[in-house]
């Protein structure tokens, strides 16, 4: 068996999801269980997104428009960009692979951090692409360490700001003189998941580097509460774009997801809720945990990296049985980690209580 499948397969380390409410409440035979575990909207989705979906359930026999003519030009508006700067995919990660397969040779390598979305090695390796990760400095990407560590056959440097698990960012002034300089041969992805919930001003305004290299990734899943649809967004110069085009699969973002979207893109005021729930929300948990004697990361994202000072995974299994699900750091080698997720503030006082239990 091993002979027959490709051998850089073998090596990939499956993604671990974060556990569905469903199994555990089928496994451990509970009700009411939370889940802060995969960085999901609390609040639900906008009702205007939902309202779309239903408007558009009789069209499911036809094939949905491979272009999201309609989603690409109101975006475009919207951020002020041509649609040319646009391109769609089933989810952000799917765009990652698009990314990876479209600008990366074989013989070409993806560099990265440590402790950083697991999904940069997880393509790479699923491509037979080389792959590269620098540690994290402080919890944060090491921008200047990584600009160091390029190599000739360095292709793709792949940058989660917010970072997913620790929640840090690089600044403006960090990413700048970061782009300044580097090879002309190689391309720079910022890949922005979290974006719409960073609350610091020195965050940069990424847009103004889609002239450069620069490829920007962003999704729907988070703020916009539509990560069950699958659908997210690239942002890069119109010959990128083009190019990324003939490698994703013709109708790669489906018509339910392309409809919701087109409201969502709209819908100021769950926006905004949702921003003001994941703020007030870290408050408290800043809060709380420091009431706890835990230590944390800033976060400028909806999660929160928690040190627990225990093993993650005893804590975890603790909270499971609470009803609590939230996700264990030690495939990062966090072995005292865990993640959390913001929920509502009903979620957030549940998992202060489950928490103390287990301290
Ligand atoms: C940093 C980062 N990038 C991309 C994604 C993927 O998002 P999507 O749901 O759009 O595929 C995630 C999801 O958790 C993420 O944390």
């Amino acid at each position: 068996m091993e002979n027959l499948i490709n051998k850089n397969i073998l090596k990939i380390k499956p993604y671990e999801p974060g556990k569905p409410i469903e199994e555990v409440e089928r496994e451990l035979g509970l009700k009411n269980v939370i889940k802060l575990a995969s960085n999901e909207n609390p609040l639900g989705s906008s009702l205007k997104a939902l309202a779309a979906i239903k408007r558009n359930l009789n069209t499911l026999n036809r094939y949905p428009d491979g272009n999201c003519f309609y989603l690409k030009n109101k975006l475009a508006k919207k951020l002020k960009l041509k649609p040319g700067n646009l391109i769609f995919g089933n989810g952000s990660d799917e765009l990652i692979d698009v990314i990876i397969k479209t600008f990366v040779g074989l013989n070409e390598e993806v560099l990265t951090s440590k402790v950083s979305f697991v999904e940069y090695e997880i393509v790479s390796q699923a491509n037979n692409r080389r792959f590269r990760a620098l540690p994290l400095k402080n919890f944060k990407y090491d921008l200047m360490a990584i600009k160091m560590a390029i190599r000739k056959n360095t292709k793709a440097i792949f940058i989660a700001n917010p970072n997913n698990p620790t929640g840090t960012y690089v600044n403006k002034r960090e990413l700048e003189e970061f782009l300044k300089g580097l090879p002309k041969n190689l391309i720079v992805v910022l890949d922005e998941a979290y974006n719409e919930f960073v609350d610091v001003r020195d965050f940069p305004k990424s847009l103004d580097y889609i002239n450069k290299n620069v490829i920007i990734l962003r999704t729907f899943s988070k703020t916009y509460g539509l990560a069950g649809l699958r659908i997210g967004f690239a942002i890069a110069k119109p010959e990128f774009i083009e190019c990324m085009n003939r490698v994703r699969q013709p109708f790669n973002v489906n018509l339910l997801a392309q409809a919701a979207a087109l409201e969502a893109v709209d819908d100021a005021a769950f926006l905004s809720r949702s921003r003001k729930t994941i703020l007030d929300g870290k408050m408290y948990l800043y809060n709380e945990l420091e009431k706890l004697g835990f230590g944390y990361v800033c976060s400028v994202a909806n999660f929160i990296l928690v040190d627990v000072k225990q093993d993650c995974r005893i804590v975890f299994n603790k909270l499971l049985k609470q009803g609590v699900i939230i996700r264990p750091m030690a495939i990062y080698n966090l072995k005292n980690f865990i993640r959390v997720t913001i929920g509502t503030r009903k979620e957030n006082i549940r998992f202060i209580k489950a928490l103390k239990k287990v301290k």
